[in-house]
């Protein structure tokens, strides 16, 4: 062809040269600042030798069955890490003697992870080089079945700062019976392990405890490092004294799915014609999602734990008139929300805008009252019949017919015995109505600790269905419809030599009385505009509509399409922002000083995290006074409590207030933020998450 240079070089040439060699490299400038990186330490890292100081600064209300189940571990108290410049010998000796270590990873990945890992490694071969930390692989399956990776300064050095778990990975199984209770504490006898650390949610955090007291008489220390995307572990004390404002990962992950959102916004305000849905992980909470919004400004962020405390004043109202009492009124339903939805998409068409972002939390569904319903049932079911047969539900009841016979069944018996209560006959036919994949999402198999999977259920879809419906309900009513701006009117039919004033009373419900004109409801179609032009003489019976009048009749008629997204696994890989680096290390160093003291039962945390580093406080939470009896797989169990969003939090009060403003509903633009990629350095870098700052000015300095 001409034009074009011959490629002379033979292929396996080309991969040779210098500049292919180096741009196909693994290895880029990226990764290598990352893994130079060292982050700072807090003050009390800097000594030689750190102690515990233990505090009743803190209190906790302590639940009976913690008390019984977890008798040695149960008064523990909140530990204060000091750094010590000199000791004397024999705290020296007891300090920096050899030590074998075990890590492990539970649960899903959350960025920092790593630097966990650097922190305990560092800090531990500095206190003595002979001291020995072992990877177990593949999360506590790597425990109970001795499957480790001793862990060098080759393999630590090559994940400084880097996201996911690569390393050492990651699973979701849990020592939750006594064989491999067990097989566990048979692992840390032959691998002659002095602690056991584990990095995880609120369920691994509670294994930890459970293992704790199981290894308490062989001397093997059990300590936990809360982590997890979701950020849903936050410990406060009975005085509401924040001990761990947020685990590590959360920053990251909302700043990920923050920059990938507000790129949607950007494009959405571009080409002006798509609504993008985006669905973002966090399990039951909203607090990413919250914090999202913060960074992003989209202009529609539903938050679960608001839905909850949903009360529909006019169906009260009715209730009240008639003399009766509406349960019903109390919290959303589905479809309630999708009116919800609606409404927002509504009003911004009325002012042209048919496009925007909508942030929908994954967990969504656990606020609305008649899912959860559903999902607390089901839960129970799986469970009892797990508990009584052989083989587990989802084995016995391979396609979702099977399943649904199995809960016809239980139907029929609610029929036959009143007192079986768990499926009744409406439960089965309310469970009928709802989409088929929708029931395969409800009855999905729940993880080793009994959560219901709810990044698998397409709630987005579920939801938007019911939007689309209605919208189209809305369409033939004429509610839904496009704004027309009033000078792009005049200057249409201006244009086409017709007059404005006649036609725009005709075609406008608010001619002349706003920037934006509404088409009248009655015009739903070519047919009714024709209809309306007639009777009002504006159109005899054999003329074509005029080409100007067709145009702003079709322009005002709307269209919604949605483009359809999932945040939550790409957040989990994400390269950790500065603050989780710096946050990650440190709770690396604070786990190595808990062990190096001897401490067990405690969760390892940072205090102060909302303020100026020079104020961050590490420090070791008792796990199990923190622990309550909750409902997990059909039975109560001991657990830490999950924390939601708290809807009188400052955060939660800053985006509330801010609801109309980033909706957005007028003639000026959006309102979108741009947080742009993460970067690991420069001044834009944001320090730490938005909630954690603002909830923060609700607890001025002690
Ligand atoms: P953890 O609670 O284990 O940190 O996991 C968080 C999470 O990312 C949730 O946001 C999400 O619902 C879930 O994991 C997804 O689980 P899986 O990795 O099993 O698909």
């Amino acid at each position: 062809m001409p034009g074009k240079k011959r490629f002379k070089m033979e292929i396996k040439d080309v991969l040779k040269h210098p500049v292919v060699l180096k741009v196909t490299d693994d290895v880029n400038q990226e990764l290598l600042e990352r893994r130079q990186y060292a982050p700072p330490v807090c003050k009390a890292f800097s000594r030689k030798f750190t102690i515990l100081q233990e505090t009743d600064q803190f209190k906790f209300t302590v639940d009976k069955a913690a008390q019984k189940q977890l008798p040695n571990i149960i008064d523990n108290r909140v530990q204060k890490i000091e750094g010590l410049k000199t000791a004397d010998a024999s705290f020296a000796k007891g300090y920096g003697k050899k030590r074998n270590i075990g890590i492990v990873f539970s649960g899903g990945p959350a960025p920092g992870g790593h630097n966990v890992i650097a922190g305990l490694y560092d800090a531990a071969k500095k206190a003595n080089a002979e001291s020995r930390v072992y990877g177990f692989l593949i999360g506590p399956d790597g425990i109970i079945e001795n499957e480790t990776l001793e862990l060098d300064d080759d393999l630590v050095d090559a994940f400084r700062n880097l996201g996911g778990f690569t390393m050492i990975k990651t699973g979701r199984s849990k020592i939750d019976t006594r064989e491999k209770m067990e097989l566990s504490a048979e692992t840390c006898r032959k691998l002659n392990l002095d602690a056991l650390v584990i990095v995880g949610g609120d369920d691994s955090n509670t294994n930890a405890a459970f293992l704790a007291q199981e290894m308490f008489a062989d001397g093997v220390q059990v300590l936990g490092v809360p982590k997890t995307i979701d950020g849903d572990i936050q410990v406060r004390d009975d005085s509401a004294n924040v001990l761990c404002a947020m685990s590590f990962g959360f920053h990251t992950a909302a700043r990920a799915f923050a920059n990938a959102i507000s790129n949607l916004c950007t494009d959405s305000s571009s080409d002006v014609k798509y609504w993008h849905i985006c669905k973002v992980m966090g399990r039951v909470a909203s607090h990413l999602a919250l914090e999202v919004a913060l960074q992003t400004h989209a202009n529609l962020t539903l938050i679960g734990e608001d839905l909850a405390d949903y009360i529909d004043e006019s169906r009260l109202k009715k209730a009240r008139e008639e003399g009766a009492v509406d349960f019903h009124a109390y919290g959303m339903t589905l479809r309630h929300l999708s009116r919800v939805i609606c409404e927002s998409i509504l009003r911004r068409a009325a002012v042209g805008k048919n496009y925007g972002v909508i942030i929908i939390p994954e967990g969504v569904l656990e606020f609305i009252n008649e899912i959860q319903v559903f999902i607390i049932k089901l839960n129970t079911i799986i469970a009892e019949h797990n508990q009584t047969h052989d083989k587990d539900f989802h084995a016995a009841f391979p396609l979702l017919e099977d399943k649904l016979e199995y809960l016809r069944r239980l139907a029929q018996r609610s029929r036959e015995d009143v007192s079986f209560k768990l499926w009744h006959t409406r439960d089965d036919d309310l469970f009928s109505d709802i989409p088929a994949f929708f029931q395969e999402g409800l009855l999905m198999e729940r993880d080793s600790h009994g959560n219901f999977p709810f990044s698998q259920v397409e709630t987005e879809k579920v939801l938007m269905d019911l939007v689309k419906d209605y919208l189209n309900i809305l369409k033939e009513e004429g509610r839904y419809r496009l704004g027309i701006k009033q000078a792009y009117f005049q200057k249409t039919l201006a244009r086409a030599d017709l007059d404005p004033d006649a036609f725009g009373p005709l075609l406008f419900e608010n001619f002349g009385q706003a920037e934006f004109l509404l088409r009248k409801t009655e015009i739903i179609s070519v047919k009714t505009l024709r209809q309306s032009l007639e009777k009002e003489g504006l159109l005899k019976a054999d003329d074509a509509i005029p080409a100007a009048i067709q145009k702003i009749y079709k322009k005002s008629v709307p269209s919604f399409k949605t483009q359809i997204h999932f945040y939550g696994y790409d957040g989990r890989g994400n390269d950790p922002t500065r603050f989780d680096c710096i946050y990650t290390y440190n709770l690396g160093r604070t786990v190595f000083s808990l062990i190096a003291n001897g401490a067990t039962g405690q969760m390892a945390a940072i205090r102060n995290l909302e303020k100026d580093f020079s104020k961050w406080e590490p420090i070791g939470i008792p796990i199990a006074p923190l622990m309550h009896l909750e409902e997990r797989k059909g039975k109560l169990a001991l657990v830490l409590e999950k924390s939601i969003v708290d809807v009188n939090s400052i955060a939660f009060q800053v985006v509330k207030a801010n609801r109309e403003k980033w909706l957005a509903v007028d003639s000026d633009g959006d309102h979108f933020r741009r947080p742009g990629p993460i970067r690991f350095t420069g001044k834009s870098e944001e320090e730490r998450p938005i909630t954690l700052e603002l909830n923060a000015l609700a607890d001025p300095d002690d």
